[in-house]
C-alpha cells in the first residue's frame, strides 16, 4: 500500500516548481490529484505533463475571484470527485508583481494596488478556499487542510542579501504569510474534530538562482544550501498523510535550520 492511497487531493496555484513537485510526487504515492492553475503556459505545462494520467484532473482557478472559486467546487463534487486534502498553494512572487523590465520598488515606491493584489491571491484566497470546504466539503468525510506559509511567515528577512538582485523580499508577502498562519489557528480550532489544519513553511527553495545568491542565503541556512523541491515535497506527503493525524494547528518549518538560528 502506498502512503497516499485513499487520500484525493486538491492543490491550488499547481503549476508552480513546487506545485508540479507536490502533484509528481503524490500521483507516484497513489493520490488522485484535482490541480488547479490560472490560465497559460503553466496551466497547459500541467496538462502537457500529467493529462495523460487517469488518477489527475486539471482545473482553471484564480483563487482571488470569488465565483471562479465557488464555481470550481460545484465543478469538482458534480464530476464526482471526492477530496479530503487541500492545498492553498498559490501564491504571488515578487516576478509576478513586476512590470516587463522595471527594477523591483522599493518599500516606499509599494503601490497600493501590488499590496492589495498580493492581499487577494495569498490570503483571501485560502479563505475562500477554505469557506468552500465549510460550505461544499466539511462533515461529510475526514479532511487535511494544508496551508503554505513560508519561512518569512514568523521570521524576518535578511533584507541585505538583496541587494543588487533583481528581485526583493517584499511587506506583503511576509504579512500575507503570516496571515495565512493565522487562519490555520482559527480553523484548526473552528474545525477541530472535523479536519486536520497545518501550515507548512517552505525555506529556500533552488529555483535557478544566481550563484551570489545562493551564496548569500546558504550562509542564513545551518545546513548551509538551499532547499531541493522535493525535500518540501517530502513533508507534504507526510501531511497529506495518516502518518500526520495527530497533528493540528501546527507550523512546520521546512528550511534547513534557517528559523533555529
Ligand atoms: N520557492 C520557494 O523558495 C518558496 C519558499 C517559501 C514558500 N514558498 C511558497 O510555496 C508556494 C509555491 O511556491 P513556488 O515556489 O512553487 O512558486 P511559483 O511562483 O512557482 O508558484 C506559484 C503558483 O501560484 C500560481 N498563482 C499565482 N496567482 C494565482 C491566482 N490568483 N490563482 C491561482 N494560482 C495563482 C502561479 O501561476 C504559480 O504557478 C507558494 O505559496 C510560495 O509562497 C515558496
Amino acid at each position: 500500500m502506498t502512503t497516499l492511497s485513499g487520500k484525493t487531493v486538491f492543490l491550488t496555484g499547481s503549476g508552480g516548481i513546487l506545485g508540479t513537485t507536490y502533484v509528481r510526487r503524490m500521483l507516484a504515492d497513489g493520490a488522485k490529484v484535482i490541480a488547479s492553475e490560472l490560465p497559460g503556459a503553466r496551466y497547459e505545462g500541467l496538462k502537457e505533463a500529467f493529462g495523460q494520467n487517469d488518477n489527475f484532473s486539471l482545473y482553471q482557478m484564480d483563487v482571488s475571484k470569488e465565483d471562479e472559486v465557488v464555481a470550481v467546487f460545484e465543478k469538482i463534487l458534480k464530476d464526482g470527485h471526492k477530496p479530503n486534502v487541500f492545498f492553498n498553494n498559490a501564491s504571488i512572487t515578487g516576478e509576478m508583481l513586476m512590470k516587463e523590465g522595471a527594477e523591483f520598488p522599493d518599500f516606499s515606491n509599494t503601490t497600493l494596488e501590488s499590496w492589495n493584489k498580493t492581499l487577494s491571491v495569498n490570503l483571501t484566497g485560502p479563505f475562500l478556499v477554505a469557506r468552500e470546504i465549510d460550505r461544499q466539503v466539511i462533515g461529510k468525510w475526514d479532511l487535511k487542510l494544508i496551508n503554505i506559509a513560508s519561512m518569512y511567515a514568523l521570521r524576518a528577512p535578511h533584507h541585505d542579501i538583496y541587494q543588487g538582485m533583481p528581485f526583493k523580499n517584499f511587506s506583503a508577502y511576509q504579512a500575507t504569510k503570516a496571515g495565512v498562519h493565522g487562519l490555520t489557528l482559527w480553523l484548526a480550532s473552528y474545525w477541530r474534530k472535523k479536519a486536520t489544519v497545518n501550515t507548512l513553511a517552505p525555506g529556500a527553495v533552488f529555483n535557478r538562482h544566481s550563484e551570489e545568491f545562493q551564496k548569500r542565503v546558504s550562509a542564513l541556512i545551518m545546513q548551509d544550501r538551499m532547499a531541493q523541491p522535493d525535500e518540501i515535497a517530502d513533508v507534504a506527503l507526510f501531511l497529506s498523510s495518516d502518518a500526520s493525524s495527530h497533528m493540528t494547528g501546527q507550523f512546520i518549518n521546512v528550511d534547513g535550520g534557517y528559523s533555529a538560528w
